[in-house]
């Protein structure tokens, strides 16, 4: 981190003020930060705000820029990466559009640098078909975009919306510096999705339908993936692990939200969906169900979607299509009829019998056209190794 340059836009929205906090922790890191405030940003925080935790110019204005300081262009370049704190809904609309009518949209479209976004807005503006949309574009573009935290809100309601913890932030920031610098890796310019944990299926506030996916296969095949040199979408479920460098991570708690995610997140070259997705959820109660008033609960469970068999027949289906199959009798037998089933080209079988859900090894078999590969125990990482050099060979 010493030595990097981060330009750091800020935006119209109350969690603006959180930016200041990032400024510092930034800086502590060892980073130069210099910001931009926009004209919503600067009805939050001053200008002399920023100015002073930054303890450098603080830019306004497209038109402030004069011969004698630097060119919007310069200014756009000089930074190793371009980070928006909060990006409102406007500004993630503007930027989708590609519009310049401001120094900040300016500087966004003039960059070559990387550019991570941290929406943060009104919960009905996050979950907007429109926010939506622009957010897929933004990421289809090769923007980061940090996922909002769900919670109490500023204006009072609850849900995703709220800009993630200023540690957890610059926890991601600090990662980009981290992975290896962009290197013409053997999957440079192909974008992998991967799939990763369990889901949650909730039962009413405070329980849920779960099960004993770790995530530590998908994350070790993501990290595997990104430092070939993909660009890696990894949509998680419910898991303490940390995000591995160079991946762009897509929380989700349901089999429902994952669907939406892995939608949001096409194109891509690769699909590895290595997710325990519940097959059924249950309308949740608004309510916590209660003994003594509800008696023993029936709970009727409904089918989720299949995200493998969805996407094995999307239009833009991935040019190559990775399923698991967490199986325990038969394995080779069930798992090869699931290959052909769903439609999907590789099939990677392990029987789950024992204590491989949550454990740090795997013993599995690669299910393809041509037939069943069955690779002896390993661990999870070098499963995920091997994994990545089979599919780098696919699109070598
Ligand atoms: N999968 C999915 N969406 C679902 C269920 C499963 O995308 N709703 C994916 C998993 O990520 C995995 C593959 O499908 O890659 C197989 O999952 P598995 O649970 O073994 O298959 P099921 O279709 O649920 O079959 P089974 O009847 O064995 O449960």
């Amino acid at each position: 981190m010493p030595g990097k340059h981060i330009l750091l836009i800020v935006g119209g929205g109350i969690a603006a003020y959180k930016a200041c906090d990032l400024i510092r922790t930034l800086r502590r890191a060892g980073a130069t930060v210099t910001c931009v405030l926009t004209d919503g940003g600067a009805r939050f925080v001053t200008a002399m705000t920023l100015a002073a935790l930054s303890e450098r110019p603080v830019h306004t204005s497209l038109w402030d820029l004069d011969e004698a300081e630097m060119g919007h262009i310069q200014l756009s370049r000089q930074a190793d990466l371009v980070v928006v704190v909060p990006a409102t809904a406007d500004l993630l609309a503007r930027m989708a559009a590609g519009i310049a009518d401001d120094l900040a949209t300016t500087l966004l479209l003039a960059t070559d640098k990387p550019v991570l976004v941290a929406p943060a807005m009104n919960v009905r503006m996050w979950l907007h078909p429109a926010t939506q949309r622009n957010v897929a574009t933004l990421r289809a573009d090769g923007i980061t975009v940090v996922p909002p935290d769900e919670g109490a809100m500023a204006c009072g309601e609850y849900g995703p919306g709220r800009l993630p913890a200023i540690d957890a932030l610059s926890d991601v920031i600090l990662a980009r510096f981290a992975a290896p610098a962009p290197r013409p890796g053997l999957l440079a310019g192909r974008h992998m999705l991967v799939t990763a944990g369990p889901t949650h299926e909730p039962i009413d506030p405070v329980r849920y339908i779960a099960n004993r996916s770790s995530g530590k296969q998908g994350f070790a095949i993501a990290a595997a993936l990104a430092a070939r040199g993909a660009r890696v979408t990894l949509v998680a479920g419910p898991v303490a692990l940390p995000t591995p460098p160079g991946v762009d991570r897509v929380d989700v708690e349901t089999a429902r939200d994952m669907a939406v995610a892995v939608d949001a997140a096409l194109p891509a070259d690769a699909a590895i969906l290595v997710a325990a997705v519940a097959d059924w959820h249950v309308a949740p109660s608004p309510q916590k169900i209660k003994k003594t008033r509800d008696g023993t609960p029936a709970l009727v469970l409904r089918e989720n979607p299949d995200i493998l068999a969805t996407l094995a027949a999307h239009p833009r289906r991935p040019a190559l299509l990775v399923g698991f199959a967490a199986e325990t009798e038969d394995v080779v037998a069930h798992a090869t009829a699931k290959r052909l089933r769903k439609a999907v080209d590789w099939i990677v079988a392990n029987d789950v019998s024992g204590d491989v859900m949550g454990g740090d090894e795997n013993s599995v078999h690669l299910i393809t056209a041509a037939g069943v590969e069955s690779w002896a125990t390993a661990s999870k990482t070098l499963v995920a190794e091997r994994l990545a050099d089979r599919i780098t060979d696919q699109f070598s």
